[in-house]
């Protein structure tokens, strides 16, 4: 199976995760690792995995575009969600909010298949290995033996 991940990040955090993603599946998959700004086109990825922090209630605006740019291409694959955010650190009281603010706006703009969404609590680049072991454990549930 080829895997694609689409990331960007700020301060690192989320790049961190995908790296700890990518380490985690590369046994089991071909899989390749793209800031968002460097992919031109999804062809030959059979699931793509999206990763993205949230800044100011929202996640970034490229990895929004990037998912209208590829509407089309998204219809015919699946695709796998995870983003880094402060707010999971309120448990239950943040659930709502991160799944209508955070996670919908990403759903909304993917028109195929979604496997699987993850939630991950990170820091201005620092990571915690709890967190990565989640990451890790989330993508290889992910992959289709
Ligand atoms: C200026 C700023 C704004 C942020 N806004 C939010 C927010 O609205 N909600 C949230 O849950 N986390 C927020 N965060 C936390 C980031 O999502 C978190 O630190 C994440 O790990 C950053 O990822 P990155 O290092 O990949 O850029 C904010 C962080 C900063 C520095």
């Amino acid at each position: 199976m080829r895997v694609c991940i689409v990331y960007d990040s700020r301060h690192g955090t989320t790049e961190k995760m995908t790296e700890a993603i990518k380490e985690a599946i590369e046994k089991y998959a071909n899989v390749e690792v793209r800031r968002v700004s460097e992919v031109a086109t999804l062809k030959g990825c059979e699931l793509i995995i999206v990763g993205t922090p949230i800044y100011y209630e929202r996640p970034l605006k490229s990895i929004l575009e990037f998912l209208e740019r590829h509407s089309t291409e998204l219809e015919k694959k699946k695709a796998a969600i995870f983003i880094v955010c402060f707010a999971v650190v309120f448990g239950s009281l943040a659930r709502w909010h991160i799944q209508n603010h955070y996670i919908k706006p990403l759903m909304e703009r993917i028109p195929g298949e979604i496997i699987g969404t993850l939630v991950l609590r990170g820091g201005i680049g620092n990571v915690s290995e709890d967190e990565i072991e989640k990451a890790k454990r989330w993508a290889i549930g992910l992959l289709d033996f």
